[in-house]
């Protein structure tokens, strides 16, 4: 018999297709020593008695409790790690002022490591407690306090996916917070990018240096086409903020008389392994253009009700086949938790469907076709998350990382022995807070418990 370095036994949640949960009850899911998923074994499988039995009272057996779930871990394709030190504030200016007052004012601290430090050993445990397994970070402009943070995930076991942030624009940045001047910028970036794949060596789970241009408007021609190179010349992934509001879609407009998506394909900058936040104002041309690339978008919707101006149109965007994964966007967006930007996502997407303005009639009012469902929103938390990377991750499957979140359901509101899965599927997605997930595994490792 094959041995394996850890199997666990219980129900398991996860996406068969964008609208179709797949449940996994009381499978057996064995995991060799690389933290992978070697085999999967459903109880009417004619190895499970036996691999039962092998197991079952040694040390590296795990059976999950009477309601406790599996699903897979989450991964948050928009996040800047430095906004933590001020989530939750000044949502109510717009996106320009929001920036200039508060956002660049905090990233400019990171220059402080000690005070790096502090904030991203926090946000990367508040990110595992809350069931994210991968996340796809913005540092700061800083190269070394961008390296600390990689560091910090390959310490804590996250999958972390960094950049360090470019801005050398003088006409758009203030003169306190942007890079010394392009060329800096530039090798900066690709000394940090060295660093990272250096580290990566070492770490289970992964790390991976990101090119990220913060937005066109915070970088000049030449830098934009030169993180272009550097991304093909690494292969690495590469990250930005792409027609997030009116604001930002109609400066780029003005300087590029294009969008957003044009724009950064001519310097490069969209391909398989490119990931766009927002990406509220892509019209048709842009979204094929997505597909065609590979480009994905990150739907960051608590965010977007801040700072879009908008209701992204993300089922038709989906219809279209551009990939799709769920961004927290911390701190545009205040919460650190994919389970609450599945359930805004659900929600945006019914009132653009509906409609929001009563005055008209209820069949002028919204777009149609354009909600999504929660087992959508968990896809694009998990799978999409997944596709968005190119990565065997987002999915509790054969051959995929055992990146997990154990639900524990004790404290939801389940009153009935016998209800059905599928609903209890839904009340998980919709009430579990961080002390209902009990434990989060990254690649065969247990990082985080309650
Ligand atoms: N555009 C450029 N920078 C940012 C940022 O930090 N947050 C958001 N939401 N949009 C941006
Ligand atoms: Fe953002």
């Amino acid at each position: 018999m094959t041995t394996y370095a850890q199997v666990f036994q219980g129900t398991a949640f996860t996406s068969k297709s964008p609208r179709e949960l797949q449940i996994l009850k009381d499978y057996l899911f064995c995991i060799n020593v690389d933290g992978m998923i070697e085999k999967i074994i459903s109880p009417e499988n004619k190895d499970y008695q036996s691999i039962l039995n092998a197991y079952k009272d040694a040390d590296n057996f795990h059976r999950l409790a009477e309601g406790q779930y599996f699903l897979p871990g989450f991964v948050d394709l928009h996040v800047h790690a430095p906004q933590w030190a001020q989530s939750g504030t000044a949502l109510d200016i717009p996106l320009y002022d929001w920036l200039n007052t508060y956002t660049f004012p905090i990233e400019s601290k990171f220059s402080d490591l000690a005070f790096a430090k502090k904030v991203y050993q926090d946000v990367v445990s508040t990110l595992l407690a809350n069931g994210t397994t991968t996340a796809l970070y913005f540092a700061t402009v800083h190269k070394e306090a961008s390296y600390l943070l990689a560091e910090i995930c390959a310490k804590k076991g996250q999958r972390g996916l960094v950049g360090k942030v470019v801005m050398d624009n003088p006409d758009q940045n203030p003169e306190y917070y942007r890079d010394a001047d392009t060329q800096t910028a530039l090798a900066d970036t690709e000394e940090f990018i060295l660093a990272v794949k250096e580290l990566a060596k070492s770490t289970k789970q992964g790390v991976y240096p990101v090119v990220t241009p913060r937005f066109i408007p915070s970088c000049t021609d030449e830098a934009l086409k030169g993180l272009g190179d550097l991304a093909a010349k690494y292969d690495t992934y590469i990250q930005s903020h792409c027609s997030e509001s009116d604001w930002e879609h109609s400066y780029v407009q003005d300087r590029f008389h294009k969008n957003d998506a044009f724009a950064l394909h001519d310097f490069g900058l969209l391909k398989d392994k490119s990931v766009m936040a927002h990406c509220n104002f892509l019209n048709d041309d842009d979204a094929d253009l997505f597909a065609e690339t590979g480009t994905a978008v990150s739907h960051c919707p608590i965010s977007n009700a801040y700072f879009a101006n908008s209701v992204i149109p993300i089922a038709h965007l989906h219809s279209k086949g551009v990939e799709i994964g769920l961004g927290s966007d911390i701190s545009g967006g205040f919460s650190p938790s994919l389970f609450d930007n599945a359930r805004q996502a659900v929600i945006s997407s019914r009132m653009l469907e509906d409609g929001v303005n009563t005055a008209l009639p209820a069949e002028k009012r919204g777009v149609p076709n354009s909600r999504i469902t929660i087992n959508e929103a968990f896809y694009f938390a998990t799978a999409g998350g997944g596709e968005s990377l190119s990565l065997p991750i987002g999915c509790i499957a054969e051959d995929y990382s055992w990146d997990v979140q154990i639900i524990d359901t004790a404290q939801l509101p389940i009153y009935d022995a016998n209800e059905e899965l599928h609903d209890i599927f839904q009340k998980i997605m919709y009430l579990t807070r961080p002390e209902n997930i009990r434990e989060v595994w990254v690649q065969g490792d247990k990082v985080h418990s309650r």
